[in-house]
C-alpha cells in the first residue's frame, strides 16, 4: 500500500519511523477533503441548500465510519474533536468534579492525560493521584486496587504508552475501576491506529482518540461516550449548533453529541478522518499490529549486542508493537535524531515524547524513538539499524561515555 501514500511514493522516500508521532496521509484521505473542499465546501447542520445538506451527509457519514472504528453502539456516541486532549478536556470539565474528588492516571500518561488534572486541581480542588508501574515497568493491578479509594471519581489510563508501545491491561483495569465504583476513560490516541479497539468489549465509558495518528487528517480527533456518560457530562464550550434554543435568559442544549460541537466545525477534515478509519479498518489493525512486531522483532535481535544501547519497555518485541524507544550512552537523542536526518534521511522523534512526568520521575533526558506503520518494509528497519551504528561511531557515543549537553526542544 506504500503507493497509496504520496510522500512514500516519491522518487527519494525517507524512511519514515515517525508513525507514533503521526502517519503519512493515504490517497482516499486526500480524496475525501478534497471533495468536500472542490464540491461542497460549505457549512453543514444549518442551511437548507443542496450544498449544505452534502456537508450534513458526509460529515455524519464520518461519524458512522469513526463509530464503528472504535466499536461505539451508536454514532450519537461520537463526538468530533480536534484531537486526543481536546476530548480529555471536553470529559475534565464536563464531569464537574468538586473539592476533594479524586482523578487517578497511570504514571506513564502523554500530558494531554496530565496537565488537564493539573489545571483542574488548581482551579476546583480536585485531587490528582497516580498509580506506579511495577519495577519491571508493567502496569499494577494491585497498586491500583489500592489507589481506588471512593473519592476516585474518574480513573483516566492510557491504553498504548507512545514512550516505549507498551500496552496496558485496559478490560481489567476497567473491570476494577468499575468495582470500587469509578468512571474509566481511556486515552486511546497510539493504540487505535495499530490494534483493534472497541470500546463496548473494553467496557469504558469515555474513549479519546486522534484520527491524525490513524492516517487522518491533522487536529481531527474524537470523544466517545457511552450515552449515559455523555448525557450526565456538561458542554464545556458552548455556542452556535450546540443548542435548540435561546434566550437573554438561558438555553435549551442539544442531546449529545451536538452539545460539544460547538461553532462551525471542521468538515472537511472530519470527513477525511472517516476516510482513514475505513481504510485503517481496510487493511486491518490485527495484520497492521502483526507486522509492526515482526519489524520491531527484527530491529531488536538485529541490534542486541550494540554497545551502550538501552531499551525502554518490554524486552520482547510483542510488548512493545511497533515502537522502539532508546539510549546511546554518551549520545543524546535529539543528536542521534538530527544525525540519521541529516545523513541517511531516516526520520524519527526524539525527547521527552510530552510524557515528561514519566522522563524526569526516573530522571532520564529523554529517549530516541523509531516507530513503525504499515508501511515500513524489512529493508527500512536494516537501513535504521545500518544508519544507527554509523551515528554511534560518528557522533562517538560509547557506554560510559558522559551525555553531551541536551538541547533546548522538548
Ligand atoms: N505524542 C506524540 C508523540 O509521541 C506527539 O510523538
Amino acid at each position: 500500500m506504500r503507493q497509496d501514500f504520496p510522500v512514500l511514493a516519491g522518487d527519494d522516500p525517507p524512511v519514515y519511523l515517525d508513525n507514533a508521532c503521526m502517519p503519512m496521509k493515504p490517497e482516499p484521505v486526500l480524496r475525501a477533503m478534497d471533495n468536500y473542499y472542490r464540491n461542497f465546501p460549505t457549512c453543514g447542520g444549518r442551511s437548507l441548500h443542496k450544498l449544505a445538506f452534502d456537508v450534513t451527509e458526509h460529515y455524519e457519514t464520518a461519524r458512522g465510519q469513526l463509530q464503528r472504528f472504535v466499536g461505539a453502539a451508536d454514532a450519537s456516541e461520537i463526538v468530533f474533536t480536534r484531537n486526543t486532549t481536546e476530548a480529555i478536556n471536553i470529559v475534565a470539565w464536563g464531569l464537574s468534579l468538586k473539592r476533594g474528588d479524586t482523578v487517578l492516571t497511570s504514571d506513564r500518561e502523554h500530558n494531554s492525560n496530565v496537565i488537564p488534572w493539573h489545571v483542574l486541581r488548581e482551579r476546583t480542588g480536585v485531587r490528582y493521584a497516580v498509580v506506579p508501574s511495577r519495577d519491571d515497568v508493567y502496569f499494577d493491578l494491585e497498586a491500583l486496587k489500592e489507589a481506588l479509594t471512593p473519592d476516585v471519581k474518574l480513573a483516566s489510563f492510557v491504553h498504548t504508552s507512545n514512550l516505549d508501545g507498551y500496552t496496558l491491561p485496559a478490560r481489567e483495569i476497567a473491570e476494577i475501576c468499575h468495582d470500587a465504583g469509578a468512571l474509566v476513560m481511556l486515552d486511546a490516541a497510539q493504540s487505535a491506529a495499530h490494534t483493534e479497539v472497541d470500546a463496548q468489549k473494553l467496557d469504558v465509558d469515555f474513549l479519546a482518540a486522534s484520527a491524525h495518528k490513524f492516517c487522518g487528517p491533522s487536529g481531527t480527533g474524537l470523544l466517545y461516550g457511552k450515552a449515559e456518560a455523555l448525557a450526565a457530562l456538561k458542554p464545556t464550550f458552548a455556542g452556535g449548533s450546540t443548542v435548540r434554543n435561546s434566550t437573554y435568559d438561558g438555553c435549551e442544549f442539544l442531546p449529545p453529541p451536538s452539545c460539544f460541537e460547538a461553532g462551525l466545525q471542521n468538515y472537511g477534515g472530519m470527513i477525511g478522518a472517516g476516510a482513514a478509519a475505513d481504510y485503517v479498518a481496510g487493511v486491518g489493525r490485527d495484520a497492521i499490529h502483526a507486522h509492526e512486531v515482526a519489524l520491531n522483532e527484527r530491529l531488536t535481535k538485529r541490534l542486541a549486542g550494540m554497545e551502550g544501547l538501552s531499551l525502554l519497555g518490554p524486552p520482547e518485541a510483542e510488548g512493545r508493537g511497533g515502537i522502539f524507544s532508546f539510549n546511546l550512552a554518551g549520545l543524546d537523542g535529539h543528536e542521534i535524531a538530527m544525525d540519521l536526518d541529516e545523513s541517511a534521511n531516516i526520520a524519527i522523534r526524539s525527547g521527552m515524547h510530552c510524557v515528561h512526568s514519566w522522563f524526569n520521575s526516573r530522571g532520564i533526558k529523554g529517549s530516541a524513538r523509531a516507530s513503525f506503520y504499515m508501511y515500513n518494509t524489512a529493508e527500512e528497519a536494516d537501513l535504521f539499524a545500518d544508519a544507527l551504528e554509523v551515528t554511534q561511531r560518528t557522533l562517538g557515543g560509547s557506554a560510559g561515555a558522559p551525555r553531551r549537553e541536551e538541547q533546548s526542544f522538548a
